[in-house]
């Protein structure tokens, strides 16, 4: 298997070893269905400069308008933030980039709140334990299916007990709409996800993304690559990836993890699984691992061969 880097129009995946300004600006308008990152935080992880925050803003600003562009006008934009500290002050950063975006003529259709169990210890404030994606539409009409990412009812079997629908089932026999507040674990030293990266999310809270906001074949683009998570889940459900990361070190393991889950050897976390419950330990399933299904598979690494490195 050869996952090469340039843009060709009809492979499944793309990986582009450098700064996404470059990948962007070879993308055709109005080419992604969907595009889901977490941007580097400006928090002096090793993989960012700590800007001054206007610079960084300036900076995002510029890979903001690139994603607009090249989005479908029935297309999803998912950004995915949690704070910025400065001073030990927190400065929110869906807050800060939110007027970005409403200046392009999005809409924000959901603030979700993704809440996890672990973090830091804070000692001059609480602890924090969220952090934001802000989901934006290019237009109204945008391509929505929430049947895929339903999740069970509190109480399936629940009925009408008045009415013309006495007797039947009140709820939704898919499940119920999932909210906007996303209790998933995040990826800490013993997730069965976790690589050398230190802010990698967790697969399947793009999985549920992927699900509902791109159609099956569309194209998914994380500008802000990482260790691949995004290009997994989009695969993993038939949509093409398109990704840039400038460290070759978290591309490598990007590469090696669509290996794996070519190969059905990528442990993961399902996206049905409950949050550990101590209270309650034969819920707690076990982690499975992976496949892209065979003819996918083949497809995607077959097509990735023919492209050109630049
Ligand atoms: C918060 S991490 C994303 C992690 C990713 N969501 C995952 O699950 O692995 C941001 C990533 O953006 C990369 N990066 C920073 N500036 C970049 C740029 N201009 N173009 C492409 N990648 C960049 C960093 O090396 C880092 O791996």
């Amino acid at each position: 298997m050869d996952v090469q880097e340039s843009l060709q129009h009809d492979a499944d995946v793309v990986l582009h070893h450098g700064d996404c300004r470059r990948l962007l600006e070879h993308m055709p308008a109005a080419f992604v269905d969907l595009v889901v990152t977490s941007p580097p935080y400006n928090l002096g992880k090793p993989y960012e400069p700590r800007l001054h925050i206007q610079e960084y803003l300036r900076q995002q600003q510029i890979v903001i308008e690139e994603c607009v562009r090249v989005l479908k006008p029935s297309g999803s934009i998912c950004w995915q933030v949690g704070n910025y500290v400065e001073n030990r002050k927190i400065i929110p950063l869906d807050v800060k980039l939110y007027p970005i975006f409403e200046s392009l003529g999005l809409r924000l259709r959901n603030r979700i709140v993704w809440h996890f169990g672990h973090g830091l210890h804070a000692s001059h404030r609480f602890s924090g334990r969220y952090e934001v994606i802000l989901w934006f539409t290019k237009s109204d009409q945008y391509y929505f299916d929430l049947d895929p990412v339903r999740v069970p009812q509190k109480y399936p079997n629940k009925k009408h007990f008045k009415g013309p629908k006495a007797g039947q089932l009140s709820g939704h026999p898919l499940g119920k709409n999932p909210t906007d507040v996303w209790a998933i674990p995040n990826v800490k030293a013993n997730h069965v996800e976790k690589t050398e990266h230190p802010c990698q999310f967790p697969i399947e809270l793009v999985e549920r993304l992927v699900l509902a906001m791109s159609p099956p074949a569309g194209v998914v683009l994380d500008p802000f690559l990482g260790v691949g998570s995004t290009a997994i889940a989009a695969l993993m459900h038939g949509r093409r990836a398109v990704g840039a990361e400038t460290d070759e070190t978290y591309l490598d393991i990007a590469r090696d993890r669509l290996r794996a889950a070519e190969a059905g050897t990528l442990r993961m976390r399902p996206m049905s699984r409950q949050v550990y419950d101590p209270a309650n330990p034969t819920a707690n399933v076990p982690p499975q691992t992976v496949s892209l299904g065979r003819s996918l598979q083949q497809e995607v690494f077959r097509r990735a061969r023919q492209c050109v490195a630049h």
